[in-house]
């Protein structure tokens, strides 16, 4: 699959990693730009690219970036794209977002009202990137960890929900955007490593 990460820190970095070695075409690009990506392209095989080409051609989209940053992103080229928000807000580092600090809006349904027209799919926020790199397990292993999987579009969530299964984890249904808070820093699935039945509990007994 073509995919392109938005992000080459812990969990951008990561995920190109993983699923350039999983076989997929993968195109990734930072704030700095493809030349400062040599290192990563060459231990990889992923392409380095500028946010542009990382989206432009891609069937699946993954944003890894501070959540300040989204705003910035070039809203006209995710139109119709799956995009996987791994992004988390943390009023410290992104500053102070109304929607968010009143729990008005979920951080996802934030990021997708500034990505309009996106198929947004929130996965891969709620765990450790060095968790992602190391602790994928094959189906059925006992020590698998669960990962949510939030989105509005079935066929894009059911699409991401492949990729997570396929990295090595267990797919959660976590149902929609809106409801992706329990999700969220500060819920019970965050950063726990739960298996995918307590992902399931945690996910409903999450509080606002
Ligand atoms: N760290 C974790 O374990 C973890 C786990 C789950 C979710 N998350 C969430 O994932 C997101 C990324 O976290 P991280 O820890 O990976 O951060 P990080 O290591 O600081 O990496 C952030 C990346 O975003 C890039 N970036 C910033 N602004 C950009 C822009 N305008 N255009 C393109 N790229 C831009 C940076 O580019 P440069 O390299 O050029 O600076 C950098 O590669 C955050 O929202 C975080 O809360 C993190």
């Amino acid at each position: 699959m073509k995919i392109g990460i938005i992000g080459s820190g812990h969990i951008g970095g990561t995920l190109t990693r993983r699923l350039s070695a999983l076989g997929h075409d993968v195109t990734v690009a930072n704030s700095r730009g493809p030349e400062s990506l040599g290192d990563l392209a060459q231990e990889t095989g992923a392409t380095a690219g500028t946010v542009e080409q990382a989206v432009d051609q891609a069937e699946v989209v993954v944003i890894a970036v501070p959540l300040l940053a989204v705003p910035a992103l070039p809203a006209a080229l995710f139109d119709g794209k799956i995009v996987v928000d791994a992004d988390n807000y943390y009023p410290q580092r992104d500053g102070d977002i109304a929607e968010l600090l009143d729990r008005s809006l979920s951080s996802s349904r934030w990021t997708a009202e500034h990505l309009k027209g996106a198929r947004v799919v929130k996965a891969f926020n709620n765990i450790q990137a060095q968790h992602l790199m190391e602790n994928g397990r094959p189906a059925g292993s006992g020590d698998r960890i669960g990962l949510p999987v939030a989105g509005d579009d079935d066929d894009a969530k059911r699409i991401v929900m492949e990729l997570v299964d396929s990295l090595g984890f267990d797919p959660v249904d976590a149902g929609t955007l809106d409801g992706s808070w329990r999700q969220q820093p500060d819920t019970p699935v965050y950063g726990t490593d739960r298996d995918a039945e307590g992902v399931r509990r945690g996910l409903a007994e999450a509080r606002p």
